[in-house]
């Protein structure tokens, strides 16, 4: 694909969105307006892509090629990056006086717009009209997102253009088949916090990687995401809602409402099984040395939800040290589930924290399908692909 850098301070990070994209295994070629030029080096883009930029200097040349067109037909898809309102506009006019919209109406089959500017440009009229042009022409938008804007003593606000990081999952959806389109997906993330006094609680390291990953792959697929996350570094997915909840109460009452209209509930939070029976409102001081806990269950989620139980499509994780898939059936059984993911702690495919993860599909009626070590991602496709099935008719 070609990535495109347009005249805007966001230009420095058009290097990172090039270097994302071929760490993902992506083949990229530069290209750049004389104004991006003002922000981003012609070398700095070429080191990123691997070859020259494709550039006002680039375009005319004597020696009979026509660079726009075979340009154009090298690539699979333009991504923006970032897009000055400038650009949007020639864009959404159809103009060619620049690399980037003779590019646009050159026939590359998707483009990817990374909007960056200024709040008060990005709510104006005209530039909501020409978005509205280029979605109508089948064009997909990225942001922009809150955030710190260029501008002095503007402080945060809407026109900030996506990190660089969110780019090749949105490349990625651009190709994806949308058969979660109109449907809403809500999945929970990450460990729960369940504290003993103000200061420490009892959790675990769950990173919340394989939920967001479900987010993300359910997103791309055209679902409307709500991810109801316990703590966890992650960015949320761009397009995804997500509540960010700690103890499993709050996470029971952030996911009671949502679940009611729901087409999917992946379940995937390592929910902390104990509470304290009393939480502390002070610190508990530690004279002796021994001291004892009392501990009592935090409500079973998945169970409590179960009486809301229409006909969303559930499925929960579970790991398992020993008589996993027995126990994993029984599991989908008790609690409603259509099938159970089981993982497995502390091997190599370790599902805490890394970036793969090795489970076995087992439904509630004891079908088993082991899949294969994957990345986290891929195995969120793998999962939606075996919920697609199960869902009910879209209602109209
Ligand atoms: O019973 P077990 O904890 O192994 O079940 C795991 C599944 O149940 C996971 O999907 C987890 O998110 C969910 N769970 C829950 N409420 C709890 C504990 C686990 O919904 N209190």
């Amino acid at each position: 694909m070609v990535v495109a850098a347009t005249g805007g301070v966001a230009a420095i990070k058009t290097p990172a969105v090039l270097r994302r994209l071929r760490e993902a295994g992506m083949g990229v070629r530069a290209a750049a307006t004389e104004d991006a030029y003002r922000f981003v080096t012609r070398l700095s883009l070429a080191v990123a892509a691997g070859s020259e930029p494709f550039d006002r200097s680039a375009w005319f040349t004597a020696d009979g090629q026509v660079r726009h067109l075979e340009w154009a037909a090298w690539a699979d898809a333009l991504v923006v990056a970032p897009a000055t309102a400038d650009a949007i506009s020639s864009a959404a006019s159809g103009r060619a006086d620049d690399v980037v919209s003779a590019l646009v109406i050159s026939g590359i089959p998707k483009v990817l717009w990374l909007p960056a500017m200024n709040t008060a440009m990005w709510s104006h009229p005209a530039v909501r009209r020409n978005v509205e042009r280029l979605e109508a022409d089948g064009h997909t938008l990225l942001g922009p997102v809150i955030g710190p804007l260029a501008a002095r003593g503007e402080g945060a606000g809407l026109g900030r253009m996506v990190e660089p990081d969110a780019v090749p999952a949105a490349v990625e959806a651009l190709f994806q088949e949308r058969d979660f389109e109109g449907r809403k997906v809500l999945v929970s993330a990450g460990p729960t916090r369940e504290y003993l006094d103000p200061v420490r609680f009892l959790s675990n390291p769950s990173s919340g990687k394989m939920g967001y990953a479900v987010a993300e792959a359910a997103r791309a697929r055209g679902a409307s995401v709500t991810l109801v996350s316990g703590p966890s570094a992650l960015d949320v997915p761009v397009g995804v809602e997500r509540i960010r909840v700690e103890s499993a109460g709050q996470m029971l009452g952030a996911l009671i409402g949502p679940f009611a209209d729901a087409d999917l509930l992946v379940m995937t939070a390592a929910v902390a099984d104990w509470r304290a029976a009393e939480v502390a409102t002070e610190k508990i001081a530690k004279f002796d040395e021994r001291q004892a806990l009392e501990l009592v269950r935090t409500p079973d989620i998945l169970m409590a939800l179960a009486e809301y139980r229409r006909d969303q499509v559930v499925v929960g994780f579970s790991m398992e040290t020993d008589k996993g898939v027995e126990r994993a059936a029984e599991k989908a059984r008790r609690k409603r589930l259509d099938f159970v993911c089981l993982n497995y702690p502390a091997t190599e495919d370790s599902a805490f924290g890394g970036d793969f993860n090795r489970v076995t599909v087992v439904t509630s009626n004891g079908e088993v399908e082991e899949l294969p070590r994957l990345r986290k991602r891929e195995l969120a496709d793998s999962i939606l692909d075996r919920v697609l099935p199960r869902l009910r008719p879209i209602q109209s």
